[in-house]
């Protein structure tokens, strides 16, 4: 069953929170292994609020040595596996993206950012060599203006789309739910819409990435069951 990679060099980017929204919305619907790479584990203290979706399973014991191992049992245990990073440790990377299906790279609206997200996707590339196999992937614009298109973002879109770079047509827009999410451990179906703003628009945000990526989910394994048809 489906494993989603969240790749990206660079901290801060919002691939915790991405991973986060993908898994809580995919568990809506069906069993979720969410994998937190991240030593600091910041998942896994989301995940001892007292709403943790009950088809998400989090996996915490989660290192270079074992990731296989865990990535292939989450995936046997449920319908999608998602797996967050902390980005550094460049073998855990390779790991988990040698068992993708769809990596996501997160990357926030700048040229600095696109520029960590380029060597994001060169990890995508030496995959690619060394198994000998399409490793889909999609960048993932973060923490974008809900109200504005800077003219760096327009650039940078541009720029993607010139060199045939993937990006997700979902962004993930800057917004105080996702952060408080994880400052109460909570999913944003239960934050309290008294204290934080905009919570419907969140979801609607979340709700649109997770479809989305579901989507192209089914376009590239149609995709890969016609070439192996060919082959
Ligand atoms: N879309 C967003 N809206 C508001 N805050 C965000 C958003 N994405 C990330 N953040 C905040 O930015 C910081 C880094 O995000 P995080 O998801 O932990 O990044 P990473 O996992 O790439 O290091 C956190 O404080 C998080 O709450
Ligand atoms: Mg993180």
């Amino acid at each position: 069953m489906p494993v989603i990679v969240f790749v990206s060099p660079k901290g801060g980017v919002g691939k915790s929170t991405s991973a986060v929204l993908l898994s809580q919305e995919l568990a809506n619907h069906a069993d979720v292994g969410l994998l937190d790479g991240d030593p600091n584990r910041p998942l896994t203290q989301w995940g001892k609020g007292e709403h943790k979706p009950e088809r998400l399973t989090i996996y915490s014991d989660v290192d270079e040595e074992n990731i296989l191992d865990v990535i292939d049992e989450a995936a046997q245990k449920n319908t999608f596996t998602v797996v967050d990073l902390e980005g550094t440790a460049a073998k855990i990377v390779l790991l988990a993206v040698s068992q993708a299906d769809l990596v996501i790279i997160p990357t926030q609206g700048s040229q600095l950012d696109a520029e960590q997200a380029t060597r994001g996707l060169r990890v995508v590339k030496q995959q690619e060599k060394m198994s000998r196999r399409t490793v889909p992937y999609r960048i993932l614009l973060t923490r974008t203006s809900a109200a504005i298109r800077t003219r760096t973002m327009t650039h940078i879109i541009a720029s993607y789309a010139a060199a045939g770079v993937r990006v997700l047509s979902t962004e993930i827009v800057e917004r105080e739910a996702f952060k408080a999410m994880f400052s109460f451990a909570e999913p944003l179906s239960h934050l309290d819409r008294s204290q934080v703003s905009n919570v419907d628009k969140a979801i609607a945000n979340a709700e649109a990435f997770a479809a989305e990526v579901i989507s192209i989910l089914r376009e590239t394994a149609q995709e890969s069951s016609n070439q192996q048809e060919v082959a």
